[in-house]
């Protein structure tokens, strides 16, 4: 197994609220007292409704915006500022349209002015996500699921020590879908970054996950944190993965009225 590279992360007490759009004296509770602890290399998802706070909190952790009240550490340093450790990846790739396969991948070593001596490591990262013959082709001519595979390729080169996932495979069909979760499996294997996935689709949660956060809806808390103790890499028809499934939905209240 490789040595993580990715950093234990950890949210204390921490909570965030915005104005009101239509009234700035009323806040929304967006995130209530949110506490939770990962390992380094751990994958974890949130599950919970609409509204319920993942995209704050992910915000939170890249440092693009300040909690309330509370802590948040990546190892053994606050976060008080957006760093190239820690990549963030929504469900739209949001590639630079004029710039190439490698040009998008490229970008943010050349903003760290670092390119010249991390080259090399670009042609790593395209074969790493299956990308190398199409270095030269511009974003209109990749599919949905070869655009996020750059978006990820862009995110993975600064070797974060946290990668941020906000419904990075949402936008794309089923089957494209299960084939991006093994990409992103494979990425997180190969590299033990320390992972957060927000989804909707608890099939993706089961089969990606070491642990699963069930969030209430807004303001969100952690309703229930699961531990998925499924050996990898998982079947989605086994027994063991249809019983967890069923577990879930039942907490969500999505089950079904059985009575
Ligand atoms: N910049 C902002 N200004 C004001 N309110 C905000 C802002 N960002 C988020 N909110 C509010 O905070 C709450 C949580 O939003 P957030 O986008 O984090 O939810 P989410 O769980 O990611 O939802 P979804 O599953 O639909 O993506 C919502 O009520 C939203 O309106
Ligand atoms: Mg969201």
């Amino acid at each position: 197994m490789v040595a993580a590279e990715g950093s234990v992360l950890r949210v204390r007490e921490m909570r965030k609220s915005f104005p009101k759009p239509d009234n700035a004296e009323v806040r929304t509770h967006a995130l209530d007292t949110i506490s939770l602890s990962v390992a380094a290399g751990e994958l974890v998802s949130f599950l919970g409704p609409s509204g319920c706070g993942k995209s704050t909190l992910l915000r939170l952790l890249t440092g693009l915006d300040t909690p309330d009240s509370g802590e948040l550490w990546v190892g053994d340093e606050p976060i008080t500022a957006p760093s190239a450790e820690r990549g963030l990846v929504f469900q739209d790739p949001n590639l630079f349209p004029w710039l190439t396969v490698r040009g998008n991948i490229e970008a943010g070593l050349v903003a760290r002015g670092v390119l010249r001596e991390k080259r090399s490591e670009v042609d790593d990262f395209m074969r790493l996500v299956g990308l190398e013959s199409f270095a030269n082709a511009f974003p209109h001519h990749l599919s949905g699921g070869m655009a996020q595979r750059v978006a990820l390729a862009r995110a993975l080169i600064n070797h974060p020590k946290v990668l941020l996932l906000d419904e990075p495979l949402g936008a794309l069909d089923a089957f494209t879908r299960m084939r991006m979760q093994d990409e992103v499996l494979r990425l997180w294997q190969a590299r033990r970054t320390t992972m957060l996935l927000v989804t909707h689709d608890i099939d993706e949660a089961i089969y990606m996950s070491d642990r699963i956060v069930l969030m209430t809806p807004r303001p969100g808390r952690i309703e229930r944190i699961i531990e998925v103790a499924l050996d990898r890499p998982r079947q989605r028809n086994s027994p063991e993965f249809l019983n967890l499934r069923g577990d879930i939905l039942e907490l969500l209240h999505f089950a079904g009225d059985a009575h």
